[in-house]
């Protein structure tokens, strides 16, 4: 008998726990429709029990959470609407991609193209994509909002260790039916929201993370992206 096929003591066989694991990976999408029902204070804490196993550099487990339901989530929805379409230059923490080129391009566009295809958005609607991009600022609609943020002095390592950490929690939650979107979009403005939650200067603000129950109706839920062959990922050596 080997490792796959084992059990013991009762215990799920490691072939069917890599296929839970693989159903939460395939089954997890970015959600941008949820439906207004909260979460339950206990779901949200088993959630945030799983991810912060999450391993970071020297376990300085860098990441804090501001999560937001009720009327929290209405006022932090009201501060990042009236920042987002005042204008106003975009000031996160960490710098936007430089540029996407090449295959990263494509992916974007790919990615971005089935969003608008969904909701009907005509190609080339730039005022339609960016009354879209909006929806960011409300959340598109979800009842919570975890804003992530990190110290300072940690640099870019504890933005990685906060990565995970959006990983684990997004994969805990899809196990307890709940959706999420990791929304680097919440950061653009992360002066408002270190104003909005009184954190210190030296907290930088990673992403965001909408989460609630998913509206299987949306048509912003109805597609799902791709992802490059392994071949175009990994490259092995053996000898
Ligand atoms: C760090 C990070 C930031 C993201 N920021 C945004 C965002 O601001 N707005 C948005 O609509 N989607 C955002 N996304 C979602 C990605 O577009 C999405 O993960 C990607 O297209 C793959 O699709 P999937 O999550 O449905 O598998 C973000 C994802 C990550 C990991």
């Amino acid at each position: 008998m080997d490792a796959a096929t084992e059990t013991s003591g009762g215990r799920p066989s490691a072939q069917d726990r890599i296929g839970v694991l693989e159903e939460l990976l395939a089954e997890r999408f970015s959600c941008r429709g949820f439906l207004s029902k909260p979460v339950p204070r206990v779901t949200i804490e088993r959630i945030l029990t799983a991810a912060q196993k999450t391993a970071s550099w020297c376990n300085s487990q860098p990441w804090r959470l501001e999560i937001t339901s009720g009327a929290a989530t209405e006022r932090f929805r009201e501060a990042m609407y009236a920042a987002a379409s005042s204008g106003r230059p975009n000031a996160g923490d960490f710098p936007f991609p430089r540029e996407y080129r090449g295959v990263y391009l494509e992916r974007r566009r790919e990615s971005g193209f089935q969003l608008y295809n969904s909701l009907g958005i005509p190609r080339g609607d730039k005022a339609g994509y960016a009354r879209q991009a909006l929806q960011n600022f409300n959340f598109f609609g979800a009842p919570h909002v975890a804003i992530v943020h990190t110290d300072e002095a940690l640099g870019v390592y504890g933005a990685i260790d906060c990565g995970g950490y959006v990983t684990s929690f997004m994969l805990a939650a899809q196990a307890l039916g709940v959706a999420t979107i990791p929304q680097a979009a919440l950061a653009f403005h992360s002066d408002v929201v270190r104003a909005h939650f009184g954190l210190s200067d030296d907290r930088r603000v990673v992403c965001g993370i909408s989460f609630g129950y998913p509206d299987r109706a949306h048509k912003a839920n109805s597609y799902r992206t791709s992802r490059a062959a392994l071949a175009d990922t990994a490259r092995f050596f053996d000898e």
